[in-house]
């Protein structure tokens, strides 16, 4: 249990209107607590409540009861303390990388001068292997490179929390192998607490210090926590070579395969792959 939490989520629920106009319970009753500095991971099937918890967190959608703490002020809107990666990183097209990270690190730190704004940005281009193309226009990059500005913006932000909705679901294995990387360099040097939504189990054992594993909805909460002890830095070669991740691995997959019967026993699984690290 973490005493003094980082990042809270006390209680939160969240209702929606379904198409019929009757009122739908997405999330009720979800409780957490995140220590500063901790990476964590929430993994559930598809339409549990994972992004409407992010979204709630980032502010961009109101918790209806419970609330979220962050550095113990409750959070009612979105704000600079917070970066949001999505999967498809919105960047203006006909920008360079570079001042598409700009464009958001002036808005933040509209007082810091214009070279250091610069350096900043370009420190994160760099270290996301972008260091050649700062100059290239979005529309002209491919969409591994277009989520690594994805990242280097959001580390240049220099946020409290850093939120990640399925930043590498769009993309092709190998990219996304080479991602997980790059987001678990920059992370290391910085250590920003992070929350990530993902649907792949090896993805969140390789980057998370817990996978949290939410319920199926309706009413969906915390499940279970599963704490990764791997030291850091971590190498994925190295990290797979331990008998710890098989464990892990199958802790998650039991959980997600269990939530599976559930939901088909109230007719509610329609395509769900057999037994993949993907859910
Ligand atoms: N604006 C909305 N209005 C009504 N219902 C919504 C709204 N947003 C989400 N929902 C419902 O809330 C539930 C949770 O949706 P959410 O997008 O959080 O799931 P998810 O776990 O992120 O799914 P996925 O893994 O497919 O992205 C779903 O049943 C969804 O239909
Ligand atoms: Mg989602």
């Amino acid at each position: 249990m973490i005493e003094k939490p980082y990042l809270h989520f006390s209680g939160i629920s969240k209702i929606f209107t379904d198409p019929k106009g009757e009122p739908y319970p997405a999330v009720e009753g979800f409780e957490l607590r995140v220590a500063k500095g901790e990476f964590v991971s929430i993994i559930g099937h598809s339409g549990c409540g994972k992004s409407t918890v992010l979204m709630m967190t980032a502010g961009l959608s109101e918790v209806v009861i419970g609330g979220i703490f962050l550095d113990d002020k409750l959070i009612d809107e979105a704000g600079p303390d917070r970066a949001v990666v999505f999967q498809s990183p919105s960047l203006l097209p006909w920008l360079s990388a570079l001042d598409n990270v700009l464009l958001g690190v002036n808005r933040v730190y509209p007082h810091a001068a214009k070279e250091t704004r610069l350096d900043l940005c370009k420190y994160y281009l760099n270290k996301v292997g972008l260091g050649k193309d700062i100059h290239k226009k979005a529309a002209d990059l491919s969409n591994g490179m277009k989520q690594r500005v994805g990242i280097a913006r959001a580390f240049a932000l220099k946020p409290k929390l850093l939120l990640l909705d399925e930043p590498f679901g769009m993309l092709d294995s190998l990219t996304r192998a080479d991602l997980q990387e790059v987001l678990l360099e920059v992370w290391n040097t910085e250590k920003i607490t992070a929350l990530m939504v993902t649907h792949d189990v090896d993805e969140a054992i390789f980057l998370s210090d817990r996978v949290v594993m939410m319920t199926s909805g309706p009413s969906a909460c915390v499940g279970d926590i599963l704490p990764i002890s791997f030291a850091r830095p971590r190498h994925k070669a190295q990290v797979m070579e331990q008998t710890s991740y098989y464990q892990y691995r199958e802790h998650l997959i039991r959980f997600l395969e269990d939530g599976k019967d559930k939901k088909a026993a109230h007719g509610m699984v329609s395509s769900i792959g057999d037994g993949a690290s993907h859910f």
